[in-house]
């Protein structure tokens, strides 16, 4: 049995359709049944059902994007920080192995050199950084918390995308923006995703960071190209002319582009598709939300 918090989520919808795909069986407490932030509910439901592992994909990244996390600070503490270290707390007296989706977003840009950043580099889009937005960091505030943890493997997901149209996926944000910012990220396939969670736990992988990325790193205007070739979309894509007219909207924040390695996830044998071929894979198995 695995108990999964955060199933009805866009995250933890993908986990529970992997679990379900894999025949296993689990609990998927809703939020109202749940309140994870609350040790003395969360232990109450972990000693009812004593789960093999749990996996953690409660957050809050803000409505209808991450600026909106900027206006809700404190329930996006409680989600993104307090809860996984409730559940870091509770999971430890009880000796259960657990995992929790972290994100990308507390790393901006590349290395120094140009090289991507590994699970080694310590993230420099959090507090250090004075444009950071609050969600960055209580991203970043969950991973130091969980750093003494070792036994929770933390994975990184960064820009979701897959083959189902859905506001919060990368590839239908794309085909509405009126207007893009070119710029460059490592990205992560949503089911890819999921199935290395899942991986890394039924395999017992040691515990701690994973970049979950789709291998590479792609612009803006290389993702909508593919779009434009897939036949989805005949728009014509316009782009802001640099960050800063794109940060002068009212209330917008900085948003995180960064280039992860994935190197770590490969080398435990978990591999995902390189990721120009992952968007194109989408593309070509593209289903529109039914209006
Ligand atoms: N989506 C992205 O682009 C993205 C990118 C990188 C990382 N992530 C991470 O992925 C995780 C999931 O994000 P998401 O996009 O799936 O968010 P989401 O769609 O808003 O889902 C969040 C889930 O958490 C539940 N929840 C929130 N607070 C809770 C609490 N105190 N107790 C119990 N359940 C609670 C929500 O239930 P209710 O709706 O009923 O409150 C919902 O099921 C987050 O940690 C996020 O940081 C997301």
């Amino acid at each position: 049995m695995i108990l999964l918090l955060g199933a009805s989520g866009y995250v933890g919808g993908a986990l529970a359709a992997n679990l379900q795909t894999r025949g296993l069986p689990f609990s998927a407490p809703s939020h109202a049944e749940l309140d994870a932030g609350s040790k003395d509910a969360l232990a109450a439901v972990l000693d009812a059902l004593h789960p093999d592992f749990v996996i953690n994909a409660i957050g809050f990244t803000g409505r209808p994007n991450i600026d909106g996390t900027e206006f809700e600070k404190l329930h996006c503490l409680t989600a993104n920080t307090t809860v996984p270290g409730v559940l870091a707390e509770v999971l430890a007296d009880r000796g259960i192995p657990w995992g929790h989706v972290s994100s990308g977003c507390i790393f901006d840009g590349a290395r120094a050199d140009g090289s991507p950043f590994t699970e080694t580099d310590p993230p420099n889009f959090a507090f250090s950084h004075p444009e950071a937005s609050w969600y960055s960091r209580t991203k970043a505030m969950a991973e130091t918390l969980l750093a003494d943890h070792p036994d929770c493997v933390v994975w990184r997901l960064r820009i979701p995308f897959d083959q189902f149209d859905h506001e919060r996926n990368y590839l239908s944000k794309l085909m509405r923006y009126d207007q893009l910012l070119e710029v460059t990220n490592s990205i992560s396939q949503l089911q890819e995703f999921a199935d290395a969670c899942v991986e890394t736990l039924l395999r017992r992988l040691p515990g701690g960071l994973y970049n979950v990325t789709n291998p590479g790193a792609i612009t803006t205007s290389e993702a909508a190209e593919i779009i434009r070739k897939s036949g989805l979309c005949d728009k014509t894509f316009r782009y802001f002319e640099n960050e800063d007219t794109f940060l002068s909207a009212p209330g917008r924040v900085k948003r995180a582009s960064c280039i992860l390695s994935s190197e770590k996830l490969a080398a435990a044998g978990i591999k995902m598709r390189e990721v120009h071929e992952a968007v194109a894979w989408s593309l070509r198995n593209w289903q529109w939300q039914p209006t």
